[in-house]
């Protein structure tokens, strides 16, 4: 059976990662342009000021995914280039750097899914509290309209939030991310009340001001859990772990999937957190719920790795501690191609759409070699097996639309600046060159054959 005649086959990537350009035409500084100029937060001091120029080069960048034959771009807008202040004037210089991309990728047959928001805040708007500001899903809807209205009529997908685990879990609880801040649980379940409105507000925007209908999902990333066996309990084991808490901390709060994706998809929040976290749990209204739950198109996930676990007498998840020598990638992510697999299965069990991995890749130190090529091999293993068992799914029947692999090129890796590589293409920051990997290559042939070489 394999991957469906229509399957998606794309890359992502996001605005601060790859643009540079600042301050050009009219942008407005971002989260990030600040908080990388705080002494020691960001590898060596590193920021995404130049990156990989994509502002001026992405011709060059939309032509080798072209070559590729990648058939969709992810890509994130930057909020700070549309509406400098966040809100109010927007800048149609911004707007226009967006347009030729748009332009340049439908010219190359590459379908443009956008991602409204990938963590670049305006810095304005974080002057007025950021994500804890109560205004902050209202600031998102008008933006987020703005979007709608301008590019629905060449752009036909949208994913209103990027990882809001991240944002709210590492921007504002360990402060590892911009804005950089410590808010304790309280904090946390005020961004998360907001993030998830935000998105509501976005999915309503958008519905009312695209010119025509067009498809929105949302791209969370989680903790996620495979069987240890093909048992009927460890796969009951690993569903569970999936969908609760593991061990009632905050941390595995923020990482657990229904938290996030039960109002959204279910219309209800899970009852453990209540149980756990009520004293600091904002009010959330019927209204609230009814915005936040509005229909997606389709269900998004950003994957790279998953925990093995197995049933124990009760029927309850056990982590199963991995061998000494555990493959790892360099970033130090455990390689898990399982999670393909399962976790499709069960986020679609239980979320009931048809899904897309807006995101899955790994970093790997590459270099050119003597010969000028990169040659990137465990990448290209990694590829392999991941789609292998995302292909299982297919195989039996699970409603999977796409894969977009992280990333189409090298960039900036927020905390971890350039020392970590996760691009089918190369690039060299001093230089900019860019040089197609051998993954490319491989890319290149599984979608020529809509993975029937899997
Ligand atoms: C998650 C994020 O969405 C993306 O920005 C990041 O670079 C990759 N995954 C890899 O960490």
């Amino acid at each position: 059976m394999g991957f469906r005649k229509d399957f998606v086959w794309g890359a992502a990537n996001a605005s601060y990662q790859v643009e540079g350009a600042p301050r050009e035409e009219g942008k407005g500084l971002s989260i990030w342009d600040v908080f990388c100029r705080e002494d020691g937060k960001i590898y060596e001091n590193q920021n995404g000021d130049i990156s990989c120029d994509q502002y001026h080069r992405y011709r060059e960048d939309v032509k080798m995914m072209k070559d590729i034959g990648i058939q969709a771009y992810r890509f994130s807008i930057s909020w700070p280039r549309i509406l400098p202040d966040g809100e109010g004037e927007v800048n149609a210089r911004g707007l226009e750097y967006y347009d030729n991309l748009v332009d340049e990728l439908l010219a190359n047959n590459i379908q443009p899914y956008i991602t409204l928001y990938h963590w670049d805040l305006p810095y304005e708007l974080q002057k007025k509290g950021g994500w804890m500001n109560p205004d902050i899903p209202e600031l998102f809807y008008k933006y987020a309209a703005i979007l709608a209205k301008h590019f629905s009529d060449r752009v036909e997908h949208f994913i209103t939030i990027n990882e809001p685990q991240c944002i709210a879990g590492l921007g504002y609880l360990t402060g590892v991310h911009a804005p950089g801040l410590k808010v304790g649980a309280a904090g946390f379940f005020t961004i998360w009340h907001n993030l998830l409105k935000a998105h509501g507000m976005a999915v309503k925007a958008i519905r009312e001001h695209a010119v025509r209908p067009v498809k929105i999902g949302m791209a969370p990333c989680s903790a996620l859990y495979y069987p240890a066996s093909e048992s009927e309990a460890d796969i009951m084991a690993a569903r569970k772990a999936t969908f609760h808490l593991t061990n009632n901390s905050l941390e595995d709060c923020v990482w657990n999937i229904a938290l996030w994706c039960d109002p959204v998809f279910r219309q209800e929040y899970p009852k453990e957190v209540y149980e756990y976290f009520g004293e600091y749990l904002p009010e959330i209204t019927k209204e609230d719920m009814a915005l936040i739950s509005q229909p997606l198109d389709f269900y998004g996930q950003n994957m790279y790795n998953a925990v093995m676990v197995k049933a124990d007498k009760n029927g309850n998840p056990v982590r199963v501690k991995r061998p000494e020598g555990f493959p790892k990638t360099a970033i130090q992510w455990p390689v898990t191609p399982e999670c393909m697999y399962w976790a499709p299965r069960f986020l679609s069990e239980r979320y009931q759409k048809p899904l897309i991995i807006t995101e899955n890749g790994m970093s790997s130190h590459d270099w050119i070699a003597l010969d000028g090529k990169v040659h990137d091999s465990s990448r290209i293993d990694f590829m392999h097996r991941y789609l292998k068992e995302y292909k299982r799914g297919a195989n039996e029947g699970i409603d999977l639309l796409g894969y977009f692999s992280w990333s189409s090129m090298d960039n900036f890796e927020w905390a971890y600046g350039y020392s970590e590589r996760f691009g089918l293409i190369y690039v060299d920051y001093q230089t900019q060159k860019r040089t197609m990997k051998d993954s490319g290559y491989f890319y290149r042939d599984v979608i020529s054959c809509n993975g029937e070489n899997l």
